[in-house]
């Protein structure tokens, strides 16, 4: 089973996860709840988190992300939401201050 490393307020908290779980649907039913999220769909950027370790076994980011993050993605920044965990992986979700882009309204768009 794949471990998760969450880096949080100093402290290190490692769980074994099962494959292909998702760590906002799991801290929906309370079993990481350590984990900030908001929508769970990509919308909010609430559950943004660093990687800091296993980059390379997550799958390539989706439009959502590539939707809210940007260029935030080449800095390793991606929505925990999207995820599907499939080998170790460290995050941290500190200190990061990602808000989702402006929506254009309607009327604006003529
Ligand atoms: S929980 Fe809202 S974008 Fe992930």
């Amino acid at each position: 089973m794949p471990k998760v490393k969450l880096h949080k307020d100093g402290e290190v908290i490692e769980k074994e996860v099962d494959k292909n779980a998702n760590l906002v649907v799991m801290a929906g039913i309370n079993k990481f709840p350590e984990i900030k999220y908001g929508c769970g769909m990509g919308r909010c950027t609430k559950c943004t988190c660093r990687v800091l370790g296993g980059a390379e076994n997550l799958q390539a980011p989706n439009w959502k992300e590539e939707k809210m993050l940007g260029d935030k993605l080449e800095e390793g920044y991606r929505l925990t939401c999207q995820l599907s965990i499939q080998e170790d992986i460290e995050i941290t979700q500190d200190n990061i201050k990602i808000r989702p882009p402006r929506r254009k309204s309607a009327s604006l768009t003529k």
